[in-house]
């Protein structure tokens, strides 16, 4: 009898990881092997690099996960990977091990969305918790480095069905929390070293113009979304020029090229090790830039929770860790009466076991993937 253990496997980005979860809901084990330090002195992700890594990490990684777990390569049900959407050659490294694991052990392979993972890393979390009671619509932000996307998502006879009702036009969130943090010397990854420095500057210190949505966006609007309803987008370049701006006309070049130097040393990018070396001015623009950007976030997600009556909010990815971003969305859903769930940190930014989970009800339904398919980076989530 299958208990559904799914190895999953994940490479879109710059971590390799692999997990083994039982029936979606109950990880067993999950290894994240980060390439953060790799990247680190380029301040962004380097391709090349990210499947180089993958490479050397992909075999110990899914090892580890399956010793972890007292599993073996025989004793798993199903193995599950990342198609897409991420980097090309990043996906393919754990696809073709993901398929010559599958050829070789004679199991079911399934091919999983990474958008859906981050969806799904919620859902796991909310029927370990015994909440298997989700009020609908679903409504899910999925919010990482690389995605600014809103979906509504449907559940029916195991098969989850979902509906883009809004992106980002050009940068993700988690992108321009990256490239303002490399524009002020804070290092890298962003997202969590601005988190962690706000709370020492005034968020109210600087104020930034709402993002503006170009003449092509608004007729795009006007058509909306597939279902017919009106569209919510993003945009995030206009407040990382606006930092730039700032920058500029405020002097701060200065104190960055000292930070720069002094972080040089300390490879880390942690906050701690920034702090010392803040003035109360970078503190207050940062302070001020991630106010700026929870607050776009949080009132676009809640138009678009009103305009289709959402029940539940899903709100996941890498920048759903953010604290400021927790507390804002946990008000303003209070203040709507929708309920918010959010993924716990370690399960917010990319890992194997939102991966396996996602893939469970494809193994139920015998949704396999054929030897065939291949990684697709630009993969939409439907
Ligand atoms: O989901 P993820 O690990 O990878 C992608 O699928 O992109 O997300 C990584 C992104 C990075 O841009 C990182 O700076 C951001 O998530 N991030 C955060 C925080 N932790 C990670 N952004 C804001 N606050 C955080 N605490
Ligand atoms: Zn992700």
């Amino acid at each position: 009898m299958r208990n559904g253990f799914i190895l999953g496997i994940e490479s879109s980005c710059d971590e390799t990881a692999a997990a083994v979860v039982r029936a979606g809901e109950q990880i067993i084990s999950n290894v994240v092997f980060s390439q953060i330090a790799t990247h680190q002195p380029y301040g962004g992700v380097v391709p090349e690099l990210a499947s180089r890594e993958h490479l050397r990490a992909i075999v110990p990684v899914v090892r580890k996960a399956l010793a972890d777990a007292g599993q073996t390569y025989q004793s798993v049900d199903a193995i599950a990977v990342t198609q897409g959407p991420g980097l090309a050659g990043a996906l393919l490294v754990g696809i073709s091990y993901a398929k010559a694991l599958a050829f070789a052990l004679d199991k079911p392979l399934i091919a999983v969305n990474h958008l859906e993972g981050h969806i799904h890393a919620v859902l796991l979390e909310e029927r370990r918790k015994g909440n298997h009671e989700l009020r609908f619509p679903v409504l899910a932000l999925v919010v990482s480095g690389g995605h600014t996307h809103l979906y509504l998502a449907t559940h029916e006879d195991n098969c989850w069905s979902y509906q883009n009702i809004g992106h980002t036009r050009d940068d993700a969130a988690g992108e321009a929390f990256d490239k303002v943090a490399k524009l002020l010397a804070l290092g890298y990854p962003g997202g969590p070293i601005i988190d962690k420095l706000s709370i020492h500057g005034n968020p109210h210190a600087v104020q930034f113009p709402p993002s503006q949505l170009k003449h092509k966006d608004r007729n795009e609007r006007n058509i909306g979304a597939s279902n017919g309803g009106p569209r919510f987008d993003f945009s995030y370049s206009g407040i990382k020029t606006a930092v730039l701006r700032y920058v500029e006309t405020h002097d701060l070049q200065k104190s960055s090229a000292e930070r720069r130097s002094a972080l040089l040393g300390m490879p880390q990018g942690k906050a701690e090790d920034c702090l010392p070396y803040c003035d109360k001015r970078t503190l207050d623009l940062v302070a001020s830039f991630q106010r700026a950007m929870v607050e776009d976030l949080a009132a676009k997600t809640l138009a678009a929770a009103r305009a289709y009556d959402a029940a539940t909010l899903f709100v996941t990815g890498g920048v759903a860790a953010n604290q400021e971003l927790r507390q804002k969305f946990e008000q303003d859903a209070a203040n709507e009466g929708v309920a918010v769930y959010f993924p716990s940190r370690p399960l917010s930014t990319d890992n194997a076991a939102m991966i396996a989970a996602a893939a469970y009800p494809k193994f139920l339904s015998g949704d396999f993937a054929s030897m065939e398919f291949s990684a697709e980076a630009g993969m939409a989530l439907k």
